[in-house]
């Protein structure tokens, strides 16, 4: 565990650092040290075309990193930020291209989670941050996810369990019309209502726009089995009665399943759970489904 001050410097000098957010524990590096964002996905085993999200506590530096400021872009964040909502914008040419896998656009997203916030405001730059656990294992919502996949004397700086839980929504604005990339808690509905038109989707067989959906993710050891019926042997059941299937606590119970080495995770779906559609598609995602 390391203090907020700690975790400031540390990161100003170019080493990585697990931080609280809302949504999932990010590991973050400030967006201009391109050495210290290759560090990122060197220690997550993470594939170098899956572009990082840069957070920031301030709209200066949203102007910093992005080049086109389009008038939807102020409409969602007077909506939505700060939270867990991910904007993919043009980026301009001082954005190092490890950050963002190789393309020209670039996530920003403000969290609400005050630690994080002034973390990323005493840095002075955005930090860019994935979730905090090693590629394809189930995102960290608490340090000791973080410590489990990068061991105990990795330095995260403690704020709680990630209220959300589960990432961000993710939608771009870098074409005529808005797309959703990857969805959260923030749904396509609310987003919808916001800019008044339908959302696009990314189509089926095209080079997805958000590259790191194309990779299994999420995953637990343990193999996920989705029923309507929960067979009467099941050690390690997962439904929404007992308040566990539930995007708050989804990766910590996947982590859990595995720490008590179970082999199967029951997942009894209900009609509520069913029309979530965020833990939906991280479901199907854990489970090698999607
Ligand atoms: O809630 C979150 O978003 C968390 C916390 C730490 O903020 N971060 C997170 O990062 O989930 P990560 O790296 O695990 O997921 C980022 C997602 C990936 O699916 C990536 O492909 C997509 O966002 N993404 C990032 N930048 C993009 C861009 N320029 N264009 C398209 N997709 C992008
Ligand atoms: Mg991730």
């Amino acid at each position: 565990m390391i203090s907020v001050e700690q975790a400031v410097l540390i990161l100003k000098k170019g080493e990585p650092v697990a931080i609280p957010t809302e949504t999932v524990y990010g590991l973050a590096a400030p967006i201009f040290q391109p050495d210290a964002i290759k560090k990122i996905f060197f220690l997550k085993g993470r594939p170098e075309d899956n572009p990082l999200i840069a957070h920031v506590s301030n709209l200066t530096m949203v102007e910093e990193i992005a080049e086109e400021i389009p008038p939807t872009f102020h409409d969602l964040i007077q909506k939505f930020w700060p939270g867990p909502l991910t904007i993919v914008l043009p980026k301009k040419d001082n954005v190092p291209i490890v950050a963002t896998g190789g393309l020209s656009s670039i996530g920003v997203r403000m969290p609400s989670h005050r630690i994080a916030q002034t973390i990323i405001e005493s840095v002075g730059v955005p930090l860019v941050a994935p979730s905090a656990n090693l590629s394809g294992k189930p995102s960290p919502t608490s340090p000791d996810h973080v410590w489990e996949d990068f061991g105990e004397n990795f330095p995260v700086v403690d704020g709680g369990v990630s209220k959300v839980g589960i990432e961000s929504t993710v939608v771009s604005l870098v074409h005529e019309i808005p797309t959703l990339l990857r969805p959260g808690s923030i749904t396509k509905e609310e987003i919808e209502e916001v800019l008044k038109l339908p959302l696009a989707f990314p189509k089926k067989g095209e080079r997805p726009s958000a590259p790191g959906m194309k990779y299994r993710h999420y995953a637990p050891r343990a193999e996920i089995r989705i029923v309507e019926k929960v067979p009467p042997h099941a050690k390690f059941v997962l439904q929404r009665k007992d308040q566990t299937l539930h995007s708050q606590t989804f990766y910590a119970n996947l982590r859990k399943a595995d720490r008590l080495g179970a082999d199967i995770i029951w997942v009894l779906l209900d009609p509520v759970s069913s029309k979530d559609e965020a833990l939906m598609n991280r479901l199907l995602r854990a489970s090698g489904t999607l």
